[in-house]
């Protein structure tokens, strides 16, 4: 099977990768009241719950975690609003068919509240990343970036609104190029086989 994807609330890129036509095998939460869950069952994926709070330490969660990733045998395990550092005996397992998107333009802005820390910086251009996973938080090498004007009025919710609208883009994009086998690793750079464009700036020509 192609691809399982980690979620643990709304779910938007989740729904994404599905409406892309990515064949998506399961998706799984570390919370069962993630809203996700319920677009993903009605579209008939499996989906699974394995609660991070049943388990004394990181290290178990993550056992069970892949355990039950492994069921699936995906060939791509996709973080997708999954709010959990993983161990690095999780990232080493799946390292190098482990993606994650992140609501910045990484390097900048690793962690939380990238639209508040975006806006307080004064930065003019924001945007979003999908990019491998390693031990690193946020580091592993970028795969597709979107880049986003920041405007003069913005709140951090205007602009997380309008990078979202771009993560939609980028990770079907991003999915679809690792299961096409178009994409080439040489350390932190990642290029994708025929050349499509890995920056996507709404709007230009
Ligand atoms: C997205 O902004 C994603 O980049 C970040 O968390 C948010 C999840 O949104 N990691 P959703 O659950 O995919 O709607």
């Amino acid at each position: 099977m192609a691809l399982v994807v980690l979620i643990s609330g709304r779910g938007s890129n989740m729904r994404a990768l599905v409406e892309a036509e990515l064949p998506v095998s399961a998706v799984i939460s570390n919370l069962a009241d993630a809203q996700g869950l319920d677009f993903a069952a009605q579209r008939g994926i499996p989906t699974r719950v394995v609660e991070h709070r049943a388990f004394p330490a990181r290290e178990d969660f993550d056992r069970a975690l892949a355990a039950e990733i492994d069921r699936f045998s995906p060939r791509l395990i996709a973080l997708a609003g999954f709010m959990r550092v993983l161990t690095a005996p999780f990232v080493a397992r799946f390292e190098g068919r482990l993606v994650n998107i992140h609501p910045s333009l990484l390097p900048a802005f690793p962690g939380l509240h990238t639209h508040e820390r975006a806006l307080a910086a004064g930065v003019k251009v924001h945007g979003c990343t999908v990019h491998f996973v390693t031990a690193e938080l946020d580091a592993g090498p970028i795969i597709v970036q979107a880049a986003v004007p920041v405007r003069p009025a913005d709140t951090a919710s205007a602009l997380a609104a309008r990078v979202l609208e771009q993560e939609h883009v980028i990770y079907p994009r991003a999915a679809k190029w690792f299961l096409d086998g178009k994409l080439a690793v040489a350390g932190n750079a990642v290029h994708v086989k025929g050349g499509d464009a890995q920056l996507v700036i709404p709007g230009a020509a």
